[in-house]
């Protein structure tokens, strides 16, 4: 889909398809309410969701015209103009049209910049499919073109299509299945990008981790014949800028180890490497925005398989800080491979660390799919994050980490075990547990299980792998480099 903005009149698009928004309660523009007659009050109240359409009969430079409705205008946010332009997209995908116009007016405390890069946003992440493994290609209908109609600057729609273009491209590594998307596989990916936007990555491979006494991480790798890697992302080197570590878990496939999961929803664990697809799609993007950053990436990448050499519950395990572990749980292997990577991510001393991890089914239970649970002792990042959160409408809600939990993780024969003993607080104990392996860093953790996949209809991401956390984690760097 070629994307473009377009600084002109309502009556001079000349697209196949118009997008106008209406908010509840408000008029129609003269030049489009003729399209409209009778229609309107019957069909169309301007409520979210609701869409109308008409033709215009040759009387416009457009030969049909879409009522998108926004809501009420006092719960207008950035969100809305993402749904709007989703909503254009996919209309103009169903209806097989050449191209699109997306109108934007000026929206009340949204700048002209902030919207146009929404609209691109949306119209981007609304035209990606997961369609690799459709054979039949011409079922397949790509919008050619959208425009968005606007007076803003062309950098901010270039923003959103490099932020949208990121997260589609971890949507589609997230959806690629585990028999493709191995560790290995990942990894060549990773050198591969890291190639193509000029900063550096690094693979290390069983013998390495070995030497490096990651014992933690090979632990869980051992039931795999799939080798375990773990990819190390450098962007921007150098002195004075802010530097920030992500570490993102890469399970490839969990079928819970030892620990069996039940079958049924096995197949959605291909999504368990989410976290550490996040950690290269922020990279992509920031390395094409060139963000006035210096970033590590730690993405420990394995299979957590049944075998008869896989890890067993009760086997204690060292880390590669010496902390030792005893694994009661063979399927809580997420916080297994995140202690050896943020150990190393933290000897590198970044400014501020953040994890981001498909980690527990617990935070579901807690927040559903509406949002990540965030976990950290520091204020000013949870709120940092929250704030990202809202903007990019990739919301965050905070869990307490407070030291009581800390004594829950505690084991009779290690220094700690990998899962608590009643099971209760459980995307919390599961942060307790990672606490213990930030070092001095700032720390913050995401667990995205409860969003690394969409389930429901939604404005604009497709059913499959969300790539969520992309942009929230660019938005989230965006300012703390600009706090500092
Ligand atoms: N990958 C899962 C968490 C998960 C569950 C992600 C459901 C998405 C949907 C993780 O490795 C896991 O299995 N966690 C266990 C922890 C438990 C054994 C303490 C869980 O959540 O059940
Ligand atoms: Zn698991
Ligand atoms: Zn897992």
């Amino acid at each position: 889909m070629k994307l473009s903005i377009c600084k002109t009149s309502l009556k001079e698009v000349g697209e196949e398809m118009l997008a106008y928004p209406v908010f509840e309660g408000a008029k129609i523009p003269g030049e489009l309410s003729g399209f409209f007659q009778g229609l309107r009050e019957k069909q169309f109240s301007g409520k979210e969701g609701e869409a109308l359409s008409a033709t215009t009969s040759g009387k416009a430079g457009f030969s049909r015209v879409l009522l998108v409705g926004m809501g009420n205008p006092g719960e207008m946010n950035p969100d809305c103009i993402r749904r709007l332009a989703g909503t254009a997209v996919r209309a103009g995908i169903s209806t097989k049209s050449q191209g699109i116009a997306i109108f934007l007016p000026r929206f009340e405390n949204i700048s002209a910049d902030d919207a146009a890069q929404a609209a691109s946003e949306g119209a981007v992440l609304a035209s990606y499919k997961f369609t690799r493994f459709k054979t039949k290609k011409e079922d397949l209908y790509g919008l050619p073109k959208a425009v968005v109609v606007s007076d803003a600057d062309e950098s901010a729609l270039m923003r959103g299509m490099v932020l949208a273009g990121a997260q589609n491209y971890a949507r589609e590594l997230e959806e690629t299945p585990a028999n493709l998307a191995t560790p290995s596989s990942i990894a060549k990916e990773a050198k591969k990008l890291a190639k193509e936007h000029g900063f550096s990555c690094r693979v290390f491979g069983p013998d390495e981790l070995k030497k490096m006494k990651m014992e933690a991480f090979l632990g869980v790798a051992k039931g795999s014949e799939e080798p375990p890697q773990m990819v190390v992302l450098e962007y921007g080197e150098g002195k004075g800028k802010p530097f920030y570590a992500i570490v993102g878990k890469g399970v490839t496939f969990d079928s819970g180890g030892l620990s069996l999961k039940p079958s049924k929803g096995m197949h959605e664990m291909k999504y368990d490497k989410s976290g550490a697809i996040v950690v290269m799609g922020v990279f992509r993007a920031a390395a094409q925005l060139r963000l006035p950053v210096r970033l590590l990436g730690v993405m420990p990448l394995t299979e957590n398989l049944p075998s008869g050499t896989a890890q067993k519950p009760g086997d204690i395990v060292t880390a590669c800080n010496g902390k030792t572990i005893e694994v009661l749980n063979t399927d809580a292997e997420g916080r297994l491979i995140l202690a050896d990577a943020m150990a190393y991510a933290g000897q590198k001393k970044p400014d501020c660390m953040l994890t981001i991890a498909t980690l527990t089914g617990a935070v579901i239970v807690a927040l559903g799919r509406e949002c990540a649970g965030v976990l950290t002792e520091d204020d000013a990042l949870a709120e940092t994050l929250a704030g990202a959160g809202d903007r990019t409408w990739e919301r965050v809600w905070r869990l307490p980490l407070w030291k009581e939990y800390s004594e829950l993780m505690k084991s009779d024969f290690a220094d700690l075990k990998n899962v608590s003993e009643t099971g209760e607080a459980g995307t919390i104990t599961a942060a307790a547990f990672l606490k213990e392996f930030a070092g001095d860093s700032r720390w913050a953790h995401l667990d995205i299980a409860g969003v690394d996949m969409v389930a429901r209809p939604h404005p604009y991401l497709e059913k499959g792998a969300s790539g969520i956390g992309v942009r929230l984690l660019c938005e989230t760097l965006k300012s703390l480099s600009g706090q500092k």
